[in-house]
Formats: structure tokens, C-alpha cells, sequence
């Protein structure tokens, strides 16, 4: 199996490829390792290699990176971080793996790509914050993975908000829907335990609507009120039945540095939804609608023309001039969420490359919590009105 990818260019001090090894080949394991595959025949990107896949079951890990194109497997991540061949480290293992691996890959010198949220708690957020900022200093690069913030629409949506075409942002509607826990009997997971998950819609979902509205405004969260419910409260164990100690939805209402106030609204139990990101963003100017099951799309209304001429139209994002895709198919020939990804992996190693910082940093991504940390000090309260220190946002 050839795993090396065509080089371009590779800043690696020894002018290696970059080795690259990810941890967890399930859902994300296997979205990453997609994009791995894919990002140099379409991207110029540095040199690297596939170089090892890391689980818990060495055969069912051999397996998968037999199937997805990496050169070895392992079941040790410790041993792997140490290896002097590796240079990234790619986390696609549950929240509450990410602080010990991220902080003991950065100490390594290893660049990190952790999946999102960055970690279970606030605290090892900032564990981790600090880490890679201490690694920054030796060129170490991080980033989380807040993979919407590549989806091609909700690139140009950014542009053209700060560009001025909808005007002063007023309000913006959030919501992430989902159902894959609407039946009452569907078993436990490691997300549905407070140990494990750190909290249910919240973390999983909320956290990628929250970070597409610092995302999409360039604003930052001044005050927080917010509400989480368990709808169903015991579901079927291992071993009998157990308690669910996470929400199955949340809501926040969150105001903005610039005044502008945002509805965060999303769940797992929304019967019927399987993965439905709604972002409605309005302005005295204009409005964007986006909605995930036509992400090739961008509603746009512009309220600056004649009244009588008004009304949304459509932007198919499919242009050679739209962000990310000169480098896909011809214009008109869509893509799809996985793409995502390969735009994640491409950006990160170009940061990589270049000694730069990539966004969404460490720190947004501790944002991000400091926000659904705030939301859960609020529920906890009768939904009383948190108030956060503003931390202004990167673009990407
Ligand atoms: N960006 C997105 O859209 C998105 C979607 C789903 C999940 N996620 C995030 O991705 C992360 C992983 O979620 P998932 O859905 O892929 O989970 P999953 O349960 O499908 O996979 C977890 C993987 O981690 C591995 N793992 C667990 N313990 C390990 C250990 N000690 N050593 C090595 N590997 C270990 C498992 O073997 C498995 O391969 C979470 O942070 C989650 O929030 C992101």
C-alpha cells in the first residue's frame, strides 16, 4: 500500500513527509482518515504520510487501517506520540481523552488537531489552552475541529456579513436538530454519561452552533441565559438500566460585544431531524439563511434594492470563486459534509507549513466552553443571565 502523498512542499526540518497518526478510527476516525486520503489530490499541501491509526482493538484497528489507508496500526497512543517519525497528532477519541492526549502530544512537540468540543470540562480546556500556547513558542502548532466553519457557504456567508451586505446584525436564529435519541429504549453510550460525554446536546451540538455564530459575526458572547432538559432519564445498560446523567436539549439565548442577540436552540430527541443545522442570520441590511441539507446553498435576501424587487434568492456556492472550491469539480457539480473535512485537513497543514496559527485555535475553542459553561451555571440558576468576559474571535 503506497501511503506517501505527492509533496509539494514540506517545512519538516529534516525535509520528511510529515508523519501523521490519528487516534480513533470509528465516526470522526473515519471522517479524518477520508480526508487524509483525499486533501493532496485535490489541494497542494505539504508532504506527508498516513502513517499510523490508533484504537483499543488491535484487529478490529488493523482493519480499519488496512481500509483507510494508513501504513500501520496501534493500540498504545502514548507509544505513538513518542515516535520520532510522527508529527501530527489527529484526535478523534471520545472528550474525555483529549486533554491527556492533546497536553502529552504538545509536550512531545507534536502539532495537535483535536476533535471538537475541546475537552469534557473547563478546566482541562484551559489545561489544554495553556499547553498550546506553550508549544506555540516552539512552533507547535493546534487547532480544534469545528468542521462547519468549512463548509464552502458558510465561508462566503462570513465574507459577505463582513463585507457589510446584510448591515448591523441584529438577531441570528441557531439551531442543530437531531433524533437519534428519540426512542426511549436506545441504549446507553459514553455519550449519554456525564464522566465521559461532560454533557449531551450541549457539548456535542451546541458547542458547533455557538462557535458558527462567533464564526460567522467575528463578535464575541458578553452574557448568557440558558435551560438544558433530560427528557428521557434512564435508558437500557450493559447491565440493566442506568441513568442518563446529560441533557437531551438546550437552549441559550446569547448577547453579542456588537449588541446583537443569538437563539441557540438544539437537540437530540427532535423526532425526525436527523442532522438539521439551521443558521438564520439577520441584518438592517439583509438576512443569510443556511440550512445543512442543501450546504451547497445560501439563502440571501439584500434589502437594499427596490422593495418591489425583493425577496430571497438562492446562491448556488458551487463557483470556482467560492471559498475552497476552485480546487473540486466544475462549477455546479456539488459537495458534500465529508468535503468538510478535507478543507480541515488542508487548512491545518498549510498553518503547519507556514508557522501559523490555525483557526479555530486552542483558545476559541476554550471559548466555546467558557459559553456552554456559562450555559449550565445559568440552567442551573432558573435560567438567570450569565455574564462572560468577551473574548473576540479569529477568522479562519
Ligand atoms: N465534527 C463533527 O461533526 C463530529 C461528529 C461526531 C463526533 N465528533 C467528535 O469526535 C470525537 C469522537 O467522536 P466519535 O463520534 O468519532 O466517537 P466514536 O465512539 O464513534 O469513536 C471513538 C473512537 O475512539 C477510540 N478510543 C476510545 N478510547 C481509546 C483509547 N484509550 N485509545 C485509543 N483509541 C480510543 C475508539 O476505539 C473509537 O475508535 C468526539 O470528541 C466527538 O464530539 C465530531
Amino acid at each position: 500500500m503506497n501511503t506517501a502523498h505527492t509533496p509539494t512542499l514540506s517545512k519538516d526540518s529534516t525535509d520528511r513527509p510529515l508523519g501523521v497518526a490519528a487516534i480513533g478510527y470509528a465516526f470522526m476516525g473515519k471522517a479524518h482518515s477520508n480526508a487524509w486520503r483525499n486533501v493532496a489530490s485535490f489541494f497542494d499541501v505539504p508532504a506527508f504520510e498516513q502513517k499510523v491509526l490508533v484504537g483499543r482493538d488491535a484487529t478490529q484497528v488493523a482493519e480499519a487501517a488496512a481500509k483507510y489507508g494508513w501504513a500501520e496500526s496501534a493500540t498504545d497512543w502514548r507509544s505513538v506520540i513518542e515516535r520520532d517519525d510522527i508529527h501530527i497528532i489527529d484526535i478523534c477519541a471520545p472528550g474525555w481523552m483529549h486533554a491527556e492526549i492533546a497536553i502529552a502530544a504538545l509536550e512531545a512537540g507534536k502539532h495537535v488537531l483535536v476533535e471538537k468540543p475541546l475537552a469534557n470540562t473547563l478546566g482541562e480546556a484551559e489545561l489544554m489552552t495553556a499547553a498550546a500556547a506553550k508549544a506555540r513558542q516552539r512552533g507547535v502548532q493546534s487547532m480544534i475541529g469545528f468542521n462547519y466553519r468549512r463548509v464552502p457557504a458558510l465561508a462566503l456567508a462570513r465574507e459577505l456579513i463582513a463585507e457589510g451586505r446584510l448591515g448591523t446584525v441584529r438577531h441570528v436564529r441557531a439551531a442543530y436538530l437531531q433524533d437519534w435519541l428519540s426512542d426511549a429504549q436506545s441504549p446507553m453510550t459514553w455519550r449519554l454519561r456525564k464522566e465521559t460525554a461532560g454533557s449531551g446536546a450541549l457539548g456535542d451540538i451546541a458547542s458547533h452552533a455557538i462557535d458558527q455564530v462567533l464564526f460567522l459575526l467575528g463578535d464575541a458572547v458578553t452574557e448568557v441565559s440558558g435551560r438544558l432538559q433530560t427528557f428521557v432519564d434512564r435508558r437500557p445498560g450493559p447491565d440493566g438500566p442506568e441513568d442518563v446523567t446529560v441533557d437531551d436539549a438546550a437552549w441559550a439565548t446569547l448577547t453579542l460585544a456588537s449588541g446583537a442577540i443569538a437563539s441557540v436552540e438544539v437537540s437530540r430527541v427532535a423526532t425526525g431531524q436527523k442532522n438539521s443545522l439551521k443558521l438564520e442570520i439577520y441584518g438592517d441590511k439583509g438576512t443569510i439563511l443556511f440550512d445543512l441539507e442543501a450546504l451547497n446553498e445560501l439563502g440571501f435576501l439584500d434589502a437594499t434594492v427596490p422593495v418591489r424587487e425583493q425577496g430571497f434568492r438562492r446562491i448556488l456556492v458551487n463557483e470556482p470563486v467560492h471559498p475552497y472550491l476552485e480546487a473540486w469539480w466544475p462549477q455546479g457539480h456539488i459537495i458534500g459534509w465529508e468535503h468538510t473535512f478535507t478543507h480541515q485537513i488542508r487548512d491545518f497543514l498549510l498553518a503547519v507549513r507556514d508557522g501559523s496559527q490555525p483557526s479555530p485555535s486552542f483558545e476559541e475553542g476554550l471559548n466555546v466552553q467558557h459559553i456552554l459553561a456559562a450555559v449550565e451555571e445559568s440552567a442551573a440558576a432558573k435560567s438567570s443571565l450569565i455574564q462572560l468576559h468577551a473574548n473576540p474571535t479569529e477568522g479562519a
